[in-house]
């Protein structure tokens, strides 16, 4: 895996989960990184495991007056990753629409919101983070499929309208990360080993599965309009 000594690494929704690991993978390998998301007091965090030399900036990629104000200094970015995203997930009949269109907000427009406002530099790049469920179907879920598929659909027009700056998609299964701190924790650990029961891998995806393909994506100069499903085998059972 290349170097990123001298590279700007912007990482929205960095403060947590893909994002915190992604962020992480980026400074390990040299990169100046700057991660972005709504809690100020989450960020601090982050900052702290991530170590010296990283920054932190508030950022709500729900509120097109915050991503302007967030880009507004006009800095240029060699690599942005949108891990960023809070979405409500029920079947279709019993999701509120104001709960369907607020997901829709948060995760597609949010990247959307990104994707037009940052400065990325002719040959960096920029990944969004999608998920299993676009082409892997589940009762309950058709939304959040819905969304995923979207934003691989947005990415591979985006490789063409904003090149050469590359975009790329990573499409993670199951992940142990905070997104399923709301649930109850034995409810979470059964669902835990049943999918390490279950999938072709054989264990449940860490933050740092999905970040290794996130740092290959920064770092492949021939990687454009793709996306990596990373997903221990979920799509195939
Ligand atoms: N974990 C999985 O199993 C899994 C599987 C497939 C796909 N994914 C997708 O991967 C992405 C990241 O998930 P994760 O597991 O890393 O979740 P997470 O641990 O909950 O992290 C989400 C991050 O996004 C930030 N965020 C949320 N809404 C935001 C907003 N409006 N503006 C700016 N930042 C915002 C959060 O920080 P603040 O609260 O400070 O804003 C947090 O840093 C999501 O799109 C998720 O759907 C996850």
């Amino acid at each position: 895996m290349g170097r990123l000594e001298n590279q700007r690494v912007l990482v929205v929704g960095g403060s947590s989960g893909l994002g915190l690991a992604a962020a992480q993978a980026a400074a390990g390998v040299g990169a100046a990184v700057t991660i972005a998301s709504r809690s100020r007091e989450k960020i601090d965090a982050a900052l702290a495991a991530i170590g010296a030399g990283a920054e932190g900036r508030v950022l709500d990629t729900t509120s097109d007056e915050s991503v302007e104000a967030f880009f507004a200094d006009g800095a240029v970015y060699d690599h942005v990753v949108v891990t960023a995203a809070q979405t409500k997930v029920a079947a279709v009949r019993e999701l509120p629409l104001a709960d369907a269109f607020a997901s829709m907000n948060s995760k597609f427009w949010g990247a959307y919101r990104i994707a037009r406002a940052a400065r990325i530099r002719d040959g960096g790049s920029l990944t969004f983070v999608t998920g299993v469920l676009a082409i892997r179907p589940r009762k309950g879920a058709a939304i959040q499929g819905a969304i995923n598929a979207g934003l691989e659909a947005l990415a591979q027009g985006l490789a063409l309208e904003l090149a050469p700056v590359r975009v790329n998609t990573v499409s993670p299964g199951l992940v142990a990360t905070p997104l399923y701190d709301r649930m109850a924790a034995d409810a979470r650990q059964a669902m835990y080993d049943r999918a390490a029961a279950t999938l072709p891998a054989g264990l449940v995806g860490r933050p740092e599965h999905i970040a290794t393909q996130i740092l290959a994506f920064i770092t492949n100069p021939y990687a454009t309009g793709s996306t990596a499903y990373i997903h221990g085998g979920s799509a195939l059972i």
